[in-house]
């Protein structure tokens, strides 16, 4: 049986349902409680998703609408950027998509966030699926309506809040993901529970050979408790008015370090160096034990994640942290644990704070 979750909006009234399962058998039962009946549907995908899923998905899919056309571009980051959009709006206007028919984005966050933008402008707006298929995707990026692209250098510069009508997540896509994609998703994962689950944190640890080894019956406990963990910040804050500034923990010196390496490391990976960052600005104040960095790097070694950077300048990774979205005003808004489970914005991170941050991860 799959289990499913569902994102309320803000007056309480049920939003869309984030269903994980083990196989793609259930996606037609719960497409068909959407109103797809006798519309045209568009899968969204990139070149390594198509050869796995887009036929099974497309088949699928068949039983379920009128038509199903395919819209795959070149996998990475470099398509996720207006250009590919246009070619997605083309795509639409030539097969006369209207403004109930869907969107649908098979794939990682690339391709989910480039989806999620067609769907939140064509036509001022149409509905759209998340089948996410990394681990970053089904824990983080396929859940609370942030959709967008790449502009010039500038990471997730353009975009919309836009919700998906259904995340679908089927945790067997796991298996065929490298071993840089999954641990990448694995930084989020870490995140949810150093933010706002102790109790999390420590299952993590307990069962971190089973996560490594991809156990498909721990993944898809672990992807539930991410996937709670997230659902219940973005219903209370679905548009980043606060306490969704949360999951922004270790981003800002994350990004930086990002933008720096010409995006040549995986987002999680980044986010993950970015946490330890804000690990040791929290050890350094105080708020947490001397251990919980090593303890933290540990962890992350243990999944093959990497624990440091080499060959960046410490004062430009500082300057791109000026440029980041999370800025207010001329203050950042830097995400801190008080304690493992539990953090909080503080804009009072100083230069020489972030610079003791960032020696944590720089070689
Ligand atoms: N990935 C952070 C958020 O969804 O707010």
């Amino acid at each position: 049986m799959p289990k499913t979750l569902t994102v309320h909006n803000k007056d309480g009234k049920a939003g869309y349902d984030i269903v994980l399962d083990s196989s793609f058998d259930n996606l037609a039962g719960e497409v068909k409680k959407l109103p797809v009946e006798g519309r045209r549907v568009c899968v969204v995908t990139d070149s390594t998703v198509a050869g796995l899923y887009l036929e099974e998905v497309k088949g699928i899919l068949a039983g379920c609408c009128k038509e199903v056309d395919t819209f795959v571009f070149p996998a990475g980051e470099e398509s996720k950027n207006l250009d590919t959009v246009q070619k997605l709006y083309e795509t639409l206007i030539k097969a006369r998509f209207d403004r109930r028919d869907w969107l649908v984005a098979l794939g990682g966050g690339v391709v989910g966030d480039l989806c999620g933008y067609g769907a939140a402008t064509y036509l001022r707006g149409i509905s759209f699926i998340q089948i996410p298929t990394t681990l970053l995707s089904q824990v983080d990026s396929s859940i609370g309506g942030k959709t967008g692209v790449d502009f010039a250098s500038y990471k997730n510069m353009v975009g919309a809040f836009h919700m998906p009508s259904l995340v679908y997540t089927n945790v067997a896509a796991l298996r065929t993901l490298s071993q840089e994609q999954y641990s990448s998703g694995m930084g989020e994962v870490i995140k949810h529970g150093l933010i706002q689950d102790r109790e999390y944190y420590d299952w993590l640890n307990v069962h971190r050979e089973e996560i490594r080894k991809r156990d498909l019956g721990i993944c898809l406990e672990m992807i539930a408790r991410s996937d709670e963990i997230k659902r219940k910040v973005v219903e209370e804050d679905p548009r980043e008015q606060g306490a969704r500034a949360l999951l922004n923990f270790g981003h800002t010196l994350g990004h930086a370090l990002e933008k720096r390496l010409s995006f040549s490391m995986l987002h999680g990976h980044c986010v993950g160096l970015g946490c330890i960052g804000a690990v040791k600005i929290s050890t350094d104040r105080g708020y947490l034990p001397k251990e919980a960095a090593s303890s933290l790097t540990d962890l992350m070694e243990y999944l093959y994640m990497p624990v440091s950077a080499e060959g960046l300048s410490c004062e430009k990774v500082l300057e791109d942290t000026k440029s980041d979205k999370k800025m207010d005003g001329n203050a950042i808004r830097f995400i801190l644990l008080k304690e493992i489970g539990r953090a909080f914005v503080d804009r009072t991170v100083t230069e020489e704070e972030m610079r003791a941050g960032l020696s944590a991860v720089l070689r």
